[in-house]
């Protein structure tokens, strides 16, 4: 009998759960925590959606009509957990069990197309026919290199709860996403003496025009994703106007919205107006407690918040069967697949811009199509992995614009049907 591993049970690990029990396998999740849900379980307590309530929810599943436009993190891990219980999927999970070693069984044919070993913290090996990686790609913590030495309290982005954990009053926030940005804001409002460190220009985009969401606003959407970016920019000049409305704002280098990093928060400007954040360019090298800026200022500061983002791991999968680039997993087919593993789906190792867990359902159909095809040969294999390796580009992007990453899966999925027809016993993707 065929049986499958998913690694996780996040947002991405539940989607794919539902997938494969849908499709009727047997399954085995193992999930490190206690709980389902994922990062939303020790999220900063500021936090609130950027994507409205309508588009984030996994479709089919709508979040509940009475809550906000932008739910707050206990609501969303609330969905999560209303979710598990609709589909009854938390008796397919193993709580507080880690996946430690995922290695393919030996094969003299590709790599992973006799299945995968997996390896759990309690010291038991088992061996399954594919594997769902669906472990996250926003937890192992980045902070870059920097010279000297910084002696006050540093906090990173995924660490960071309130400003319960800043010691003394001066802060700086380094980094400018998401993150970046609510965390600066959450200190600010707190009344911390408050900076931000923005080493390049980016438009801030506003969360709402006219109340509304730019995704829940019928007219906008008659047009072309690039008339829509320029809508959108005409809009926020209105609104916004331009960085040198803001003190120390670094002027974009680029125009259209979709060519820089997708910020959407409208309180750093606010408190950037008002003075209570100050904003400042890239950090040279730590002295102790100060910090010495590109621009030849330097100021003291007893807190530093690291908001500068995460690296996209895999810990369990021994690095030479991965092919990197800047230090991210190259992927074909939907970013499901890594180069030329075969058996081996990631679920979630893309963040395609827009709502996110609307895109692991869509990543999870393509698994369970390639684990259809496999299942259907006499083999119990067909080649899938290679093909896409061979005839996709390699994707290297976690921020993907939608539109392109929506391609690659029609491309994937058209590729998939040709794989099935190819085969001498009617398997069908
Ligand atoms: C601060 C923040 C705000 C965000 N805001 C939005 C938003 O507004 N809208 C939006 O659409 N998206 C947002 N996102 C994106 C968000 O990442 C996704 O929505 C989603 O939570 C990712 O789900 P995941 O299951 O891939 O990862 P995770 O949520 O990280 O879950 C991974 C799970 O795998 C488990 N795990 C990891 N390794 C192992 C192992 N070896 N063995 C067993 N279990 C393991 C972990 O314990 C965890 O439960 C935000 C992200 C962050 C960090
Ligand atoms: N409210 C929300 O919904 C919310 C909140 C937080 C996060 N998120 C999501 O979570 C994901 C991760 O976001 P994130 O903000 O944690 O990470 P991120 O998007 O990767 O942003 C990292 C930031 O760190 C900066 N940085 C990196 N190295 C630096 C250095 N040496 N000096 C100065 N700045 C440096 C980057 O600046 P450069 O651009 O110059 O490299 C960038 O601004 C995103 O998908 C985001 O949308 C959502």
């Amino acid at each position: 009998m065929t049986r499958y591993c998913i690694i996780g049970a996040g947002p991405a690990g539940l989607a794919a759960l539902k997938a494969m029990l849908d499709s009727g396998h047997e399954v085995d999740c193992f999930e490190k925590s206690d709980t389902i849900g994922g990062h939303w379980n020790h999220d900063y307590d500021a936090l609130h959606l950027i994507t409205s309530r309508q588009v984030t929810g996994y479709e089919g599943f709508p979040m509940p009509e009475h809550w906000p436009l932008f739910p707050h993190r206990d609501q969303m891990l609330e969905y999560f957990h209303l979710f598990a219980d609709e589909f009854d999927l938390r008796r397919h999970i193993t709580f507080g069990t880690s996946v430690d070693r995922v290695e393919p069984l030996p094969t003299d044919g590709p790599v992973g197309s006799a299945g995968w070993s997996v390896t759990t913290s309690d010291g038991v090996r088992r061996e399954y026919d594919g594997v769902l990686v669906a472990n996250g790609h926003l937890w192992d913590q980045k902070i870059p290199d920097i010279p000297g030495a910084f002696t006050g309290k540093q906090v990173h982005s995924g660490s960071y709860r309130n400003t319960g954990d800043i010691d003394g009053r001066r802060v700086l926030v380094i980094g400018s996403g998401n993150s970046g940005c609510d965390l600066a804001v959450d200190a600010a409002q707190d009344h911390f003496d408050t900076h931000i460190v923005i080493r390049r220009g980016h438009h801030f985009q506003p969360k709402t025009f006219f109340g509304k969401p730019r995704s829940e606003l019928a007219w906008m959407q008659e047009f072309t994703f690039e008339e829509q970016d320029l809508l959108a920019r005409l809009m926020m000049r209105v609104s916004v106007g331009e960085a040198s409305d803001y003190p120390g704002m670094p002027i974009p280098d680029h125009r259209a919205l979709a060519d820089g990093p997708p910020v959407v928060n409208d309180l750093l400007l606010y408190w950037v107006q008002h003075g209570r954040i100050k904003v400042r360019p890239g950090i040279e090298r730590f002295d102790g407690k100060t910090v010495h800026f590109s621009d030849g200022t330097s100021d003291d500061f007893d807190t530093i918040l690291w908001a500068t983002g995460f690296h996209a791991s895999l810990p369990f999968l021994d690095d030479d069967l991965l092919v990197k680039q800047d230090g991210v997993p190259l992927r074909v087919g939907g970013a499901v697949v890594p180069l030329d593993l075969e058996k081996l789906y990631l679920i979630g190792m893309i963040g395609a811009r827009g709502p996110q867990p609307p895109i692991y359902p869509v990543q999870a159909d393509l698994a369970v199509r390639m684990i259809a095809i496999h299942e259907a040969s006499p083999r119990g294999f067909v080649p899938i992995a290679g093909p896409l390796t061979q005839a996709q580009s390699h994707e290297w992007r976690i921020d993907i614009l939608r539109p392109l990453w929506l391609e690659q899966v029609e491309q994937t999925k058209v590729a998939l049907q040709v794989i099935a027809a190819s085969q001498p016993v009617g398997a069908s993707a």
